[in-house]
């Protein structure tokens, strides 16, 4: 088994990355806490390579990291890279976007997922980037997942994210997706 270091040190995101990653001949491991990766990239996919190279180049191991966010058409594209620290809380973050909305008719937006996997060397291997599409609900819906699930609405399943199973949400989400593209190619890899 080779050894992927996840480049982050929240367990959830581990484990998340473990659900897709299932029946691969790698074992993750969370990077060490003392190793502060700064986030400086101007896109998602920038952050993801810049966080992957430099942790791989740290440990001299192969490194895997995933960045991603809510971005709202009518905000110009808000909350963006700044979605974690767009409030003190889930709660926060929803009241701001639903504030910074308004009225306006324009609710679409989607939510991006880049994923980086980088060589031992720090250079990339691997980049690929997973979209979903949805609308933006004026009151939260559902109960389920987290952060802005509850007013991320996707038109072609009639729900929320947080109204769906955990299950749908991990196949359509814009994770799911990215982690799709990537599976086949980390297969090949891990050989
Ligand atoms: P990061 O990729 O861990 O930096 O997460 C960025 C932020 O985007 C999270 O803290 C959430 O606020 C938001 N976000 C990313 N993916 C999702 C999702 O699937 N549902 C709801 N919020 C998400």
């Amino acid at each position: 088994m080779k050894t992927l270091i996840v480049a982050t040190s929240n367990p959830g995101k581990l484990q998340e990355m473990q659900e897709y990653l299932i029946g691969l001949n790698w074992t993750l491991k969370l990077k060490p806490p003392e190793l502060e990766i700064e986030e400086t990239g101007k896109t998602f996919l920038e952050n993801a390579i810049l966080k992957a190279s430099q942790v791989a180049k740290a440990l001299g191991e192969w490194a895997i990291a995933d960045d991603s966010g809510l971005a709202v058409e009518a905000l110009n594209g808000a909350p963006g890279l700044y979605s974690a620290r767009y409030g003190d809380t889930d709660q926060g973050r929803i009241e701001r976007v639903l504030r910074e909305l308004g009225d306006n008719n324009n609710r679409r937006g989607k939510f991006v997922c880049a994923i980086a996997l980088a060589r031992p060397d720090g250079s990339i291997a691997l980049e690929t980037e997973g979209i979903c599409p949805g609308e933006i609900l004026a009151t939260p819906q559902g109960s389920q997942g987290f952060g802005y699930d509850p007013i991320f609405y996707v038109p072609s399943y009639q729900q929320t994210f947080a109204q769906m199973t955990p299950e749908l949400k991990r196949d359509i989400s814009h994770r799911g997706q990215a982690f799709a593209k990537l599976l086949p190619k980390l297969k090949e890899l891990s050989v």
